[in-house]
């Protein structure tokens, strides 16, 4: 790849976006869990660039704050190009440029911010074409079978790239043209340079065109060419929702196939989503309607779904995950979680630990082989390995202003319908009898029980309900039983 390391790569986004028809700028729209631009940004970074610069105007401010909070942002720097009121991809550009070394020389791609399914690896070879073949400038082009609204390569008869006509200034017979200009090119900064400086406005929208350099590049007697993609998915950019959604659906389809390749059984790609910085072991199971989004991570062999949405959630090896809702949670090897949990911010649960049926859990770490299986709130707590908290407990875990935290040791084993009035720590090893209310600390070993004897009123249904179907019931139960006190 080293040789394929162009100089700089320039990505342009200082375009309105106007179809969207957003309050968002257009390259923050996401696809598969992030921005466009960060799309564009990723796969530009991706050819290790000496420089890399994003070209900016409007809601500039928004768009330099996304950039910074890119992880690209960490490991390298993004310039920033302004661009003027002078409007046209020439004009940005030559924007570009004024934040790169005057006598840059090498090869200098031009990306755009709005096109995400474009990959490093096609970069750098567009990269190698250029330089193998020594070009001026080398397009990416494409054959399509719509190409109003684009550019057309206009080839002469052996069939050499002459220049590019914008749509509004093509002629009949150049509209007719089917091979169209992507809008990715790599250039020699010095031809680049100069053409940028030969640009006018003088066309049918005002604008600097970019792809007046070629022209001129032909006109001044460099090699000029246009290498055909037929990737078309790769080149394509969204311009308004529609088109950002099966640009959304084609890269997720891209990324089911990925996963597959490596070892991951998908049972129906068309019902799963897996967002681009989401990682997956071998042989792990997706079942349908899943959505794996964010940073969520999972380990070789888990089964995940039907049915559930895991958002920056980690999930050990093995363990099964069904009809699930989760986000900033870890669960851990051989658990079992679901179906219908709810797993919000801070769970942490233990291998082969389980969470499951209707039971939400926040901020909280279950242990190890601890299990919370039915019908529960579990909030601001730790319960430690091995322990099992009965059916219907909630962990009260706030006094209407602060919310207080529940230890629970290990091997302990709790009754069904507790409620732990937090802050209150149980030992290990303690016992509860159903539906005790936990205000005081359980010592280990000990059962605590708050529930007050349980009495019998004989006779009460017949005397107080009578004629009711409990009452006919309950006669029939006790005929020929000796009547009671
Ligand atoms: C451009 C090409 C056209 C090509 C098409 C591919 C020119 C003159 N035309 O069309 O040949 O087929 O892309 O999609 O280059 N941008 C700026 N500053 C500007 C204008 C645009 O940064 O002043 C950016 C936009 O944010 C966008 C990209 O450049 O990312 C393309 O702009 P757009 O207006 O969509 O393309 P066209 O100029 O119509
Ligand atoms: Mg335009």
């Amino acid at each position: 790849m080293s040789q394929t390391r162009p100089t700089a790569v320039i990505v342009l986004a200082a375009g309105q976006g106007t179809r969207m028809k957003s309050a968002l700028p257009k390259v923050m729209h996401p696809i598969g869990g992030r921005s466009l631009l960060h799309h564009a940004v990723a796969a530009a970074a991706g050819t290790s660039p000496e420089h890399l610069v994003v070209v900016v105007r409007h809601e500039r401010e928004q768009l330099v704050a996304h950039l910074d909070s890119l992880p690209v942002a960490s490991t390298r720097t993004v310039l920033i190009a302004d661009q003027d009121e002078v409007p046209g991809t020439g004009r940005a550009a030559e924007c570009a440029l004024t934040q790169l070394p005057e006598d840059l020389s090498g090869t200098v791609v031009v990306t755009y911010g709005d096109v995400p399914l474009l990959t490093a690896e096609t970069i750098s070879s567009l990269v190698e074409v250029h330089e193998s073949a020594r070009n001026a400038v080398t397009v990416l082009s494409a054959e399509v079978d719509e190409p109003t609204g684009y550019g057309r390569i206009v080839r002469d008869a052996s069939g050499a790239l002459l220049r590019i006509v914008e749509q509004k200034d093509a002629s009949e017979d150049e509209r007719a043209i089917r091979e169209i200009n992507s809008g990715i090119y790599a250039f020699d900064a010095a031809d680049l340079r100069a053409g940028l400086a030969s640009l006018t406005t003088d066309n049918a929208q005002g604008e600097k065109y970019l792809t007046d350099v070629i022209g001129h590049s032909r006109e001044a007697g460099r090699p000029v060419a246009a290498t055909a993609t037929d990737d078309l998915w790769q080149v394509e950019g969204a311009n308004d929702r529609v088109q950002l959604a099966k640009l959304g659906k084609e890269l997720n389809r891209r990324q089911c196939e990925k996963f597959m390749r490596a070892g991951v059984s998908i049972i129906d790609p068309d019902t799963t989503w897996i967002d681009t910085d989401v990682a997956i072991g071998q042989d792990v199971t997706i079942l349908p309607g899943v959505q794996l989004l964010g940073a969520t991570d999972i380990a070789a062999g888990a089964v995940i779904g039907p049915d559930s949405t895991l958002k920056d959630t980690e999930v050990g090896a093995g363990a099964h995950v069904v009809r699930t809702h989760s986000e900033l949670a870890a669960i851990g090897p051989s658990a079992n979680v679901g179906p219908f949990a709810y797993l919000r911010p801070g769970t942490s649960l233990g291998e082969g630990g389980k969470i499951g049926t209707f039971v939400e859990t926040k901020n909280s770490e279950i242990g190890k082989g601890a299990k919370v299986p039915h019908l529960s709130y579990v909030g601001d707590a730790e319960i430690g390995e091995g322990s099992n908290i009965g059916a219907a407990s909630v962990f009260v875990n706030y006094d209407g202003v602060n919310k207080h935290r529940t230890v629970v040791g290990k091997h302990a084993r709790m009754g069904s319908d507790n409620m732990y009035v937090a802050p209150v720590t149980v030992g290990d090893g303690a016992y509860s009898g159903a539906s005790t209310t936990v205000r005081k600390d359980v010592p280990a070993g000990a059962l605590a029980i708050t529930v007050a004897p349980q009495r019998n009123l004989e006779g009460w249904v017949k005397a107080n309900r009578p004629g009711t179907p409990a009452a006919q019931a309950a006669e029939a139960a006790t005929e020929g039983e000796p009547a009671s006190e």
